[in-house]
């Protein structure tokens, strides 16, 4: 792990103990509640995440309102981890909470299509300008049937990612490189799941070219900058070659939006021009409501075509596809509110001013402290470069981050009044926070700098 340079590392230490002990003795209820459900859940969460990604016992969260969560504690957080960007809508707007409620009331889910899945189906073509769109219910079960898709077009086994990426919790989609060789992510994969899978350095052109080759990449699956190592970004006429590349070898280029959708209406996609043969999404377009999606020229929707010839026979001639919840009323509802009323136009263009405002604010701190941090700028959402580098692939991500620093900034931050993002993420702004909230996080950060520099 680095150190970040110009940080006093006993500082980090002393303030890492005394904010760990101020987070307990102010969290008597949450104490309380993590106390009893270690005993009826692993870790005592029902999703390992809740505690994992945040390096201290869960915060238990009675309510959200607007750009802030409320804890069970009393406290009020202004929230810059918005769930890893999937309640960048903020917490329970009017429109959502209108839509679902009478959805719910109505039926949420009949395994049968209602009208608000044409109008989301409708505004995603429009925004991403791709014309057919398929539903799931999380991004990785999106990206999983994109990649399905692809194999059976293509006639091909293999999938093509970058290193650093995260594309979901699906078993091929988590494999990594250690000591040069491929090997599964996380326990409980089995080791063949590394057998279809490349991985090259995001940035690296030569790499892809020659990953391409051999003729047998049914996809490259790549976000349009990596957003789970930090932000990197891509090198100046990158996802034109990269374009030129697959569609040359006759790979299939789905590029995963989950995430960078929070930059615009379009995400990244259109805001640089891309030309995606699939696009996926999840998360904030559903404002808290399960979704996935993935949008898709003519071309590749024809792998969905019906069959006409299904005999009825065990092995069934569709591309494996589809789930009993997946495109049900209720996401429908949330999506097509959260996309009309709330995902506006306005909107994102005031979540990147806002994401800018902080970035900028972060850098000056650190510049007014002799600190070299660079902030990182992805539309709403910030981060840091504590060497003052913006990373070009994960590997320079990985030699500047320092783990140790980040902890102590988001247990600072939760004491006072800041729900910090996750390590590797940064930052973000959602549609319902205003510049003062921006301006509360800079001050937070301000009093922590002031008492770390050496
Ligand atoms: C780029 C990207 N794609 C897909 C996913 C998977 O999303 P989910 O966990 O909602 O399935 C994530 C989750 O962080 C992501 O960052």
């Amino acid at each position: 792990m680095a150190h970040a340079p110009g940080i006093d590392r006993r500082r980090i230490r002393e303030l890492t103990e005394r904010e760990l002990a101020r987070f307990t003795v102010e969290r008597p209820r949450s104490t309380e509640l993590i106390g009893r459900a270690r005993a009826c859940m692993p870790q005592g969460v029902p999703n390992g995440w809740m505690t994992e990604l945040f390096g201290h016992d869960p915060l238990w969260i009675d309510r959200g309102e607007g750009p802030y969560l409320i804890d069970v504690d009393g406290h009020r957080l202004l929230d810059t981890n918005i769930a890893d960007t999937s309640m960048f809508c903020g917490h329970s707007p009017q429109p959502v909470v209108k839509a679902v409620s009478e959805r719910i009331a109505l039926g949420p889910q009949f395994l049968m299509p209602t009208e608000d899945a044409i109008v989301v189906a409708e505004e995603l073509a429009r925004r991403w300008a791709l014309p057919k769109w398929r539903f799931t219910l999380s991004a990785t079960t999106a990206n999983t049937e994109a990649i399905r898709v692809a194999r059976h077009l293509t006639g091909r086994p293999k999938l093509l990612m970058f290193e650093g990426k995260y594309h979901g919790h699906a078993d091929e989609m988590l494999v990594t490189r250690e000591d040069g060789a491929l090997v599964p992510e996380m326990l409980g994969l089995l080791p063949s799941v590394t057998e279809q899978v490349r991985l090259v350095p995001f940035n690296e052109l030569e790499a892809i070219e020659r990953a391409l080759a051999p003729g047998d990449v049914a996809c490259l699956v790549t976000e349009p900058a990596l957003t789970n190592v930090g932000v990197v970004m891509p090198d100046a006429g990158f996802h034109a070659e990269l374009r030129r590349l697959t569609r040359e070898a006759g790979t299939l280029l789905v590029i995963d939006e989950t995430h960078t959708l929070i930059c615009g209406p379009g995400g990244l996609v259109r805001i640089w021009g891309l030309e995606p043969d699939v696009v996926t999404l999840g998360k904030s377009i559903g404002a808290g409501v399960p979704i996935g999606a993935y949008g898709m020229t003519e071309a590749v929707s024809s792998a969905l075509d019906p069959v006409a010839d299904y005999g009825g026979g065990d092995f069934v001639p569709e591309v494996a596809t589809g789930g009993t919840l997946f495109g049900n009323a209720l996401q429908m509802a949330s999506a097509r509110a959260a996309l009309t009323e709330v995902l506006t136009d306005e909107a994102y263009e005031r979540a990147s001013r806002l994401g800018g405002r902080l970035a900028d604010g972060i850098e000056s701190i650190a510049a007014s402290h002799g600190l070299p941090w660079k902030a990182h700028r992805l539309g709403p959402r910030a981060g840091y470069a504590f060497d003052g580098r913006l990373p070009r692939d994960s590997a320079e991500t990985h030699a500047s981050h320092d783990a140790d620093l980040y902890r102590l900034l988001r247990l600072w931050m939760v004491n006072r009044g800041v729900w910090e993002a996750m390590e590797w993420a940064g930052p973000a702004i959602s549609v319902a926070a205003s510049d003062a909230d921006v301006d509360h996080y800079v001050e937070t950060l301000a009093a922590l700098v002031i008492g770390l520099v050496a």
